[in-house]
């Protein structure tokens, strides 16, 4: 099993770590455009594996042959946000970098499967499929998790329990109209509204969807990658080991949620094969309704862009 991250910044050579550490692979091959960057982080990360005991290879590189025969590709090249910029500001220079990425990772490893980052994320998907001509199921998107991730941390956070007993689901998408489903939101099966009043709620949901810009405005150079890569190694991990986990993940929809033709952020079960299948769960009309206007947002700035 090889692995490819491309972009050796934050996210990119967390993810690597993340993943080096958790031995499920035995290469992993950092690429970026900077001289140097993939090569002196490749290295910083196999020198920790005498102390942390992982056997994982790890090298960096500027040339896509050395990526040859890789498995699974995650893409985290490209512009991060910095304060005052939205994730769609970044989309005509960022939709260049993933193009031309998707390109070279294309010519070197053609039955790759592809897990996008970059922003903005639902777009970047849309770009990765139509330059690579992988079938959906190989090309699917990072935000789910972290957005999920994010409103999890921020009950266990209010109501002083562990995150590991908090469920959450945030669907659509990685943009500031994500929904947040409250009603599947439990604490070991208690429904989040049994032990938490509507206003508190409501600020949880808020925060949730300014979670991304929180991390912005405090760091002021860059933007989060933490979280990410936790939650990018762990799709590349539910592929790897045909976990069959389900996660809500960035997938293209064809009729699902009555969206058609755009990614979204839905619940998918990732297993071998990259994208198993897409689940559909019952939704009121109201979570119908913050479901299009997320989808709308997404459309609009795919519209920007010639595919
Ligand atoms: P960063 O600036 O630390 O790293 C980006 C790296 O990409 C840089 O090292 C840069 O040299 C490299 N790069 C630029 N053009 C390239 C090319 N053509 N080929 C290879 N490498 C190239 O940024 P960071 O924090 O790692 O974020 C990366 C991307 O991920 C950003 O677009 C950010 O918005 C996005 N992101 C998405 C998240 C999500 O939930 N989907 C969460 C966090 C970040
Ligand atoms: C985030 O949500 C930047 O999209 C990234 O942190």
């Amino acid at each position: 099993m090889k692995i490819t991250v491309v972009g050796a910044g934050n996210v990119g050579a967390t993810t690597a770590q993340r993943l080096a550490e958790r031995e499920i692979a035995e290469e992993i091959v950092l690429i970026d455009i900077m001289e140097g960057l993939p090569q002196g982080k490749a290295l910083d990360i196999y020198e920790s594996a005498p102390v942390l005991g992982f056997d994982t290879k790890v090298t960096g590189s500027n040339d896509y042959q050395t990526t040859a025969g890789s498995h699974i590709a995650v893409i985290t090249a490209g512009l991060a946000r910095k304060p005052g910029m939205s994730r769609e500001d970044l989309l005509q220079k960022n939709s260049a970098i993933v193009g031309g990425v998707t390109d070279q990772l294309l010519a070197h490893s053609p039955d790759i499967i592809i897990i996008v980052v970059s922003n903005p994320l639902d777009i970047m998907c849309s770009v990765a499929l139509a330059k690579s001509g992988l079938p959906s199921t190989r090309v699917i998107g990072m935000a789910g998790i972290l957005d999920t991730a994010r409103f999890r941390a921020f009950i266990a956070l209010e109501l002083g329990v562990s995150v590991r007993d908090i469920q959450a689901l945030v669907l659509g998408g990685h943009g500031d109209a994500m929904v947040p489903l409250v009603r599947y939101t439990t604490i070991s099966g208690i429904p989040l509204a049994d032990l938490l009043d509507a206003q508190r709620i409501d600020a949880l949901v808020d925060r949730t969807r300014k979670g991304g810009i929180e991390i912005v405005n405090l760091l002021k150079t860059g933007s989060a990658y933490y979280a990410p890569s936790a939650a990018a190694a762990e799709m590349v991990e539910a592929i790897v080991l045909n976990q069959r986990r389900q996660l809500p993940c960035s997938a293209l929809l064809s009729g699902e949620y009555g969206l058609d033709g755009i990614y979204m952020g839905v619940p998918c079960i990732l297993g071998k094969n990259g994208l198993e299948k897409i689940i559909e769960v019952d939704v009121t009309a109201e979570e119908a309704a913050a479901l299009k206007k997320s989808a709308d947002a997404v459309k609009a700035t795919l519209g920007q862009l010639k595919l």
